[in-house]
């Protein structure tokens, strides 16, 4: 399935589009299936989104006690620390509607990287009801994902192992490149989503986006080229300075 790619005017525009995007989907999954389910990305790009979506105006849309949090990937950090992508998302909305806290399911980046990505593993299998065996993967109705300018999304970092893990849907790494330990879903787990909303702003992104999307495949240098999924609804929502070379 192409990917829908939307370019608007700047980061106000894409936290707008993203922000009713976001609504309408949760309002369609909950009238669906009575839930709606969600992984976070962190980064600086969807603070603008997450803050937007807290304002009055997004916020009496969403039946929050319905909707689901998660993670695509976690630092390992505590939850207070300034680099967490929990406490980004807590801080701009989580604390500011009114979500049951058994509805968040964070990534404990506090303990040791491996153990929380178990953790999680069996968080997202108990949330999804698929037990241990090998399976498509968790159904996120909706994976929002940021893209580095170096080609990585969620935690999944040009020329790291974790590109190359199939079997578990979550999976820890120190990564030397922030010189740090992520806790990241895997490509699969990604993949299996029903909605996946790209978020890219910026003229920095501008030569990474032209290369993922019409570049040579070349995932160990561009492993967000491995968001493939067979049965999602992709869109690329990007700013003017991020469509800028394609
Ligand atoms: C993270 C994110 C990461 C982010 C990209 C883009 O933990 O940092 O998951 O994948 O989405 O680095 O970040 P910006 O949106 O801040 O450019």
């Amino acid at each position: 399935m192409n990917p829908e790619i939307t370019a608007v005017l700047d980061r106000a525009a894409l936290a707008r589009n993203a922000a009713e995007r976001f609504v309408a989907l949760a309002r369609q999954m909950i009238a669906r299936h009575a839930r709606f389910s969600v992984a976070l990305a962190g980064g600086s790009t969807p603070r603008d989104l997450y803050a937007l979506l807290a304002t009055p105006k997004f916020a009496v849309q969403v039946e929050w006690a319905r909707a689901h949090f998660f993670w695509g990937d976690e630092r390992a950090v505590p939850p207070e620390h300034p680099d967490s992508n929990f406490k980004m998302a807590h801080d701009a909305l989580l604390s500011q509607v009114s979500i049951p806290p058994e509805n968040v399911h964070r990534i404990h980046g506090e303990w040791d990287a491996s153990q929380a990505a178990r953790d999680y593993e069996q968080t997202l299998r108990e949330f999804f009801q698929v037990s241990a065996a090998p399976s498509s993967g968790p159904a996120f109705d909706l994976i929002l994902l940021g893209l580095g300018a170096n080609g990585h999304t969620a935690s999944l970092f040009p020329h790291t192992q974790l590109l190359h893990e199939t079997e578990h849907w979550v999976a820890a790494e120190y990564i030397a490149e922030v010189k740090m330990n992520r806790i990241t879903l895997t490509v699969p787990a990604i993949n299996a989503a029903k909605n996946i909303v790209w978020l890219v702003a910026g003229a920095d992104k501008a030569a990474t986006v032209r290369a993922v999307l019409r570049g040579a495949y070349r995932p160990e240098e561009l492993p967000a080229q491995l968001i493939q999924p067979a049965n999602a609804q992709v869109t690329w929502l990007l700013d003017h300075d991020a469509a800028s070379q394609i």
